[in-house]
């Protein structure tokens, strides 16, 4: 038997310290907030130099201060190709290249069918699904070999909610972005996978429900998820480090569904309440 030949994408030369991102440079687009947030965090806590985005630069700075000099925080819209831009010249400054992009800025609202606008169609298809696009599409020059690209779906592109159908339909393009940029992108040594998460305890989930109205609306989506419960945020970022990192070297072009069991388990309770 011969001895095993290092794979394709293991490309760290450092010494191990025994943090799976050591050296590697990563961008976390809506990384001020939510999700976004916590996988900036957990990325730097595993040694990445992370670059956040967002588009309030409060938040944006109270983020880049809960991490510390390991993140690197920028003012840039993901509909917006100039901002992006920036974005790429700054980690170019950077000068290691480019290792993660968790493309994760987006958010929905929402319109029952017969009152959506061509306005709110436009503007959340271009920022959920022409922002993933161009933040890959404009970082792709940076990307180092092995890169790991994870994108942002949900839910909502497997299960139907009601008034929810311009958001699920962006998540459902995200799903097939995965897919294909992952066969376009697989010569290159570049994985690209989705997670998905289920309701997660976020600002962009509260701010789904009219005002004062934000915990019956997490009450309500806990009560449908199987785990009893919605999803933590540091839950999702463990979920994208796996994605992130080595870990998951043999993984690409697939989805990693995190939401406590909401998509696929039909548990006797809910086949009890459905209708016969
Ligand atoms: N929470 C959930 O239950 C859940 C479930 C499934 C999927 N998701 C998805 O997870 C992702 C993160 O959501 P979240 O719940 O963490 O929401 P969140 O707390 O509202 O965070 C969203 C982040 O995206 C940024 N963002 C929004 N629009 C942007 C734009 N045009 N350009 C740049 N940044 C933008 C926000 O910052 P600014 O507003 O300052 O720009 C913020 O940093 C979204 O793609 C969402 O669809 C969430």
């Amino acid at each position: 038997m011969t001895s095993p030949t290092p794979a394709a994408n293991q490309h760290t030369t450092e010494p191990s310290t025994g943090r799976q991102l050591d050296g590697k440079t990563a961008l976390v687009t809506g990384g001020s907030s939510g999700i976004g947030l916590a996988a900036a965090q957990r990325l730097a806590a595993e040694g990445a130099h992370v670059f956040l985005t967002g588009r309030n630069q409060e938040n944006i700075d109270a983020a880049v201060a809960s991490i510390g000099s390991s993140a690197t925080g920028i003012r840039a819209d993901v509909s917006n190709l100039a901002d992006l831009t920036v974005v790429a010249k700054a980690i170019e400054a950077h000068g290691r290249g480019l290792d993660v992009i968790f493309a994760n800025a987006g958010g929905g609202e929402f319109t029952p069918l017969g009152q959506i606008t061509t306005e709110e169609f436009s503007a959340r298809f271009l920022v959920n699904v022409g922002g993933t696009l161009f933040t890959v599409q404009t970082m792709l020059p940076l990307l180092n070999p092995g890169a790991s690209i994870v994108l942002t779906g949900s839910t909502a592109a497997y299960n139907a909610t009601p008034a929810f159908s311009i958001y699920a339909a962006t998540k459902a393009a995200i799903r097939s972005f995965g897919r294909t940029w992952a066969a376009e992108l697989i010569t290159r040594g570049i994985r690209v996978n989705t997670v998905i998460p289920g309701p997660v305890e976020t600002p962009g989930l509260t701010g789904l429900a009219p005002a004062g109205q934000g915990q019956a609306l997490l009450d309500g989506e806990a009560a449908k998820v199987p785990m009893g419960r919605i999803g933590r945020p540091n839950e999702l970022a463990a979920a994208v480090l796996f994605l992130a990192s080595d870990q998951s070297s043999f993984i690409t072009g697939t989805e990693l569904i995190v939401d406590g069991g909401l998509t696929d388990l039909k548990i006797p309770s809910q086949l009890a309440d459905a209708p016969q």
